[in-house]
């Protein structure tokens, strides 16, 4: 059984009434689903990809209320283990969730080139960063793509969507 429409809907009964986040969310899955689909990724990583796309700002509630903030280091630290409980009502297995967590857990350590689904998920959020204004209009979005983008698929879609080329 699919278990993408469970991760879903429980992200959006956790976030509710927070449409921002949710937002969010749906768009950084939508686009890593597009980058998952161009990089021909299989099924399991597929499957891996979606929950970590949907789940990957589910720490951000948990760092606002205990450390005040909302930095990425906090959501990284916390993001774990607000989603592991949905993450078995969803029914992954255990090394699913690992891979999983640990995506959720590194999202924002940009240095970690070698896991192509970590970068999958860095590539997508960075394009809904900028769109959302997280970077600002000047910002230098040619080197933001070099220093960040290792698929093919999502430097086509940077150049496409962030660059105008
Ligand atoms: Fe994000």
């Amino acid at each position: 059984m699919d278990k993408i429409p469970q991760v879903l809907k429980m992200m959006i009964e956790y976030n509710a009434p927070d449409l921002r986040r949710i937002n969010h969310a749906l768009k950084v899955y939508g686009f890593a689903k597009y980058i998952a689909e161009g990089e021909n990724l299989n099924e399991f990583e597929k499957q891996i990809i979606e929950a970590s796309a949907i789940l990957h700002d589910i720490g951000i509630h948990e760092a606002e209320k205990r450390f005040n903030s909302s930095a990425g280091i906090y959501q990284e630290k916390l993001g774990p283990q607000v989603a592991l409980p949905i993450l078995e009502k969803a029914g992954f297995n255990k090394e699913e969730i690992e891979k999983i967590t640990y995506i959720i857990a590194h999202h924002h350590t940009y240095n970690i080139k070698d896991n192509k689904l970590l970068r999958i998920i860095i590539e997508a959020d960075l394009i809904v960063n900028i769109d959302e204004g997280e970077f600002g209009v000047k910002a230098d979005f040619s080197s933001i793509k070099n220093q960040n983008f290792t698929t093919e698929t999502g430097k086509s879609l940077f150049d496409k969507l962030i660059l105008g080329k």
